[in-house]
């Protein structure tokens, strides 16, 4: 055991002795702890904290901390049908022209007529920004540090001045919902600071009462008075005297030794009254108070730690390059270190992204968005909403194969939203039966097209790549109940709209009316039309056809395994006639109907490339011709500058992953971590935070370490032959419900544990299809497997 962890272990108080002994194989503080020796000036440098449905980041100065507030369903506003009334009547125009050649005029029709109005959608706000305001000096702070801590989320500021140290920590608690941050001084009587809580727009009111010792804030939606709500601090403090402010919104501390703030938020997304979210606020923070500090904080660590701990990632030590601040270890890696040298900086940032995802999904609250649930501008960037061209799909790819299928709950209880309003949208401008959903949602689940650009806007595949994921959950938990009752009914009600929306083309394959390649376009050739000029509608396209074999696959193989044949053979004949990936003369997957040529061969969009990952329909298991037109299609692309966003590298190292590729796997890896990554590890899309390549950097990972979407259990499918030499992982998932740990020395598979948790049929292969043996015995053919039972597969 690590002396260093067993040390922190105890210093973290009464952590259950359970966890730790879990724990004394992750590797070092270089893998799971972020430090810093200055403080975050700004959000982009912040260390968040989140229950799921709360989130905070913390930052500021030495003087003044500043904590960035979020509750994950106060958004900008209610809900507007946007649907446009010329969408229906122009519907059958757009495809005629498409059908008739003009691609230009089809395109220009589609931009005047199909899209939403207005063109945007709401967008999540701040909840309020909450300052301790301590007046210290902070040139006489010293050893300041700031850290979190990956294997317990807890966050935490030290410094002293003279004799006096002290201490701030930030801590999310799931189970009693509510925030919590406590203020120490380890000198009696020595701890004073003011607590303020703002907002910066549609701020109703705000209320310090020194009394309860509270600060109530009431707000809301920046467009309407749709989502207004009430967001409140309790303080607790033993000794000292606590007075508000002159003017009303602020809490005065003075002579204090320990202080504890609590925070929830609540509001008319989930509750119908001021009256009743007020009430249900006064019962969490009540409860946190009654609990004390030391049961609030325990209960959040083992929550949290009973998830995070369930994979442990080692790929190799980082020794001294490790032992420095999490700061200068990017900045290094820019320089020169990369993956040989400070390996750990790749393990620090798989744990961060499972911090994140626990953080920021639990049952009860809504998915992930764009910034998880970390958000300080009343109008983000993309409206921090849930964009479904890649985005919150990238965001749940760690969920399965990490174990944490939990965190994945709250997309299916959201899809339920986005079905309701999708059947709206597919009535009002298709006249189509089912739901359908655009390139975007806001927290209303509204499924009308977003801006009036065919390039992203005329994708109608958005609720059908979402859909996938109710696929995968099934795949991993062999939940049929889940299955009857959740994936399947949202999963035929998609394809009742794609049997009204497809129509036979003259070869005999069903397409989409229209849809794009998001979010590409492409240059109208020669014989057509204003030729040379840039459109991003087409008939069928690479992207719309390879989700909808997917979503028409995985709805046969779950009515299949649930016994269910209700509209199977319908699927089953319409899956015959989707097209497959088509090769183009420059040896790359088509990504339009024809071979036309793309308006940006650097395009950051893979869209033509979801076969491979996350799709299953591209891998060199079933098809090698196949698998080098997509690996020539990625090469393409970076080589003419893709990959030029976080979201963008991470898509490409679980893709380059799925087709064998672990060396450019791993300079993809080192390609983000230099690019795209913040010294607080946030992920950067054009320098604007980003949780999709944090959450998605995890499941890339996975990919090289394991597989099981090909019909095997893959073992070490895509290891680097040069970087990351030796490493183990423990705790990972195959579809099947096979829990596994594999480990890999001199870049080579060594052995791997895998237990069944259901039984069922184990296909097996290793590194790409060299002999091993199972429980000591040479492995021939796949074998029936015995619940609770575990298999030794050695060389
Ligand atoms: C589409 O929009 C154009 C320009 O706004 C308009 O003139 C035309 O009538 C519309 N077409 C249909 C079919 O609604
Ligand atoms: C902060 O401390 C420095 C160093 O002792 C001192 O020069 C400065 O005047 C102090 N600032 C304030 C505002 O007290
Ligand atoms: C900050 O805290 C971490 C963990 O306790 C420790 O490893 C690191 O050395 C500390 N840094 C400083 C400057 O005290
Ligand atoms: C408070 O912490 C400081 C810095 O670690 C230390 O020098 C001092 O002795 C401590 N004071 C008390 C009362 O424990
Ligand atoms: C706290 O405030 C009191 C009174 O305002 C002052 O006497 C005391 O020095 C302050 N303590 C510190 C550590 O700044
Ligand atoms: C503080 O709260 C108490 C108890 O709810 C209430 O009686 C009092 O009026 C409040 N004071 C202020 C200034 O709001
Ligand atoms: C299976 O799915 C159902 C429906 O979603 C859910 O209520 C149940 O808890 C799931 N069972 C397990 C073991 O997760
Ligand atoms: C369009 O096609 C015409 C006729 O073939 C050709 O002369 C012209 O150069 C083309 N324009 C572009 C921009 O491709
Ligand atoms: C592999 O894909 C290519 C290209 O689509 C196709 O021509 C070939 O028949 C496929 N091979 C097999 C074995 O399916």
């Amino acid at each position: 055991m690590d002396a260093r962890i067993f040390l922190r272990a105890a210093a973290a108080a009464s952590l259950l002795l359970l966890c730790f002994v879990e724990y004394a194989s992750a590797k070092t503080f270089a893998s799971t702890l972020l430090w810093y020796k200055t403080p975050a000036g700004i959000f982009n440098e912040g260390l968040p904290i989140g229950n799921g449905r709360l989130g905070a980041n913390v930052y500021g100065s030495i003087s003044k901390e500043q904590i960035a507030l979020n509750e994950d369903s106060f958004w900008s506003g209610g809900f507007r049908d946007r649907v446009s009334s010329t969408a229906l009547p122009a519907f059958p125009t757009v495809v005629k022209t498409l059908e008739g050649g003009d691609l230009k005029a089809a395109d220009n029709l589609w931009n005047s007529n199909m899209t939403g109005n207005p063109t945007w959608e709401q967008c999540f706000q701040p909840a309020s920004t909450m300052f301790v305001d301590f007046g210290h000096n902070a040139s006489l702070a010293q050893n300041y540090n700031r850290s979190l801590d990956l294997l317990t989320s807890v966050n935490t500021v030290t410094y002293s001045i003279g004799s006096v140290q002290y201490t701030r920590q930030a801590i999310a608690n799931n189970p009693m919902d509510a925030l919590g941050f406590r203020y120490q001084a380890n000198s009696t009587g020595s701890l004073n600071f003011t607590l303020s809580f703002t907002r910066g727009q549609a701020l109703r009111s705000v209320n310090a009462n020194a009394s309860t010792r509270t600060i109530t804030l009431r707000g809301g939606g920046t467009l309407d008075k749709t989502l207004e709500f009430t967001a409140k601090l309790k303080l607790v403090t033993q000794t000292g005297t606590v007075t508000a402010s002159s003017d009303g919104t602020s809490l005065v501390v003075n002579g204090a030794t320990d202080v504890q703030v609590y925070f929830d938020g609540e509001g008319a997304f989930r509750y119908s009254s001021p009256a009743t979210w007020e009430a249900v606020i006064d019962n969490k923070l009540n409860a946190a108070v009654t609990a004390g500090w030391n049961s609030f904080y325990q209960q959040a660590i083992t929550d949290y730690s009973a998830l995070a701990s369930r994979v442990v990632l080692d790929l190799g030590n980082s020794g001294s390059n490790g032992e420095v601040e999490t700061r200068a270890r990017v900045a290094n890696w820019k320089k020169n270190n990369h993956l040989s040298t400070d390996p750990e900086l790749l393990t620090l940032l798989y744990n961060y992204g499972r911090f994140a995802l626990i953080s920021s999904s639990r049952p009860g609250s809504l998915p992930a968005n764009l910034q998880g649930v970390w958000n300080d501008q009343f109008y983000p960037s993309w409206s921090s909403k849930y964009t479904l061209n890649i985005n919150l799909e990238m965001n749940y790819w760690p969920a399965e194969v990490t174990n944490l299928p939990e965190t994945h709950l709250p997309l299916f209880d959201f899809m339920k939203s986005m079905q309701t309003r999708g059947q709206g949208v597919a009535k009002s401008m298709y006249g189509a039966n089912g739901w359908v959903c655009h390139h975007n949602a806001d927290i209303w689940g509204d499924c009308a097209p977003v801006d009036s650009n065919t390039y992203w806007s005329a994708n109608t595949m958005g609720g059908a790549w979402v859909s996938l994921h109710l696929i995968e959950h099934y795949r991993f938990s062999g939940n049929n109940t889940f299955a009857t009752n959740i994936a399947l009914p949202i999963l035929s009600d998609s394809l009742s709209f794609f049997y009204d929306f497809l129509i036979l083309n003259d070869r005999g394959y069903y397409v989409t009316s229209y849809g794009a390649s998001p979010e590409n376009a492409y240059l109208v050739p020669n014989g057509y039309p204003s030729n040379g000029s840039v459109v991003g509608i087409d008939q069928g396209t690479a992207h719309d056809r390879q989700v909808l074999y997917e979503l028409f696959k995985g709805f046969i193989e779950l009515s299949q395994a649930t016994g269910s044949t209700a509209g199977v053979a319908k699927a089953q004949q319409y899956l015959s006639k989707i097209e497959p990936p088509n090769i183009g003369t420059t040896g790359y997957i088509l990504e339009w109907s024809k071979e036309f040529t793309e308006n940006e061969p650097g395009h950051r969009h893979l869209s033509h490339l979801l076969a491979v990952y996350p799709g299953a329909q591209i891998s060199p298991l079933l098809n090698q011709t196949l698998a080098n037109a997509a690996l020539g299609s990625l090469n393409h692309r970076l080589s003419s500058g893709g990959g030029n966003m976080g979201w963008s590298r991470v898509w490409a190292v679980a893709i380059y992953a799925r087709l064998f590729q672990g060396d450019l796997a791993a300079s993809s890896i080192t390609n983000l971590l230099t690019n795209y990554i913040s010294s607080n590890l946030f992920d950067l899309n054009g320098g604007v935070f980003q949780i999709d390549g944090n959450l998605g950097i995890v499941g890339a990972v996975c990919e090289m370490l394991l597989q099981s979407h090909a019909g095997v259990v893959h073992l070490a499918p895509s290891l680097p032959t040069t970087t990351l030499p030796t490493g183990s992982v423990t705790g990972l998932v195959a579809r099947g419900g096979f829990a596994v740990d594999v480990a890999w020395s001199n870049n080579a598979f060594s052995s791997a544990t895998i237990k069944s948790s259901r039984g069922g049929t184990l296909a097996l292969g290793v590194a790409g299809g060299i002999s091993f043996k199972v429980n000591g015995a040479a492995y021939t053919t796949p074998f029936n497997t015995v619940a609770g039972q575990t298999y030794q597969i050695t060389l």
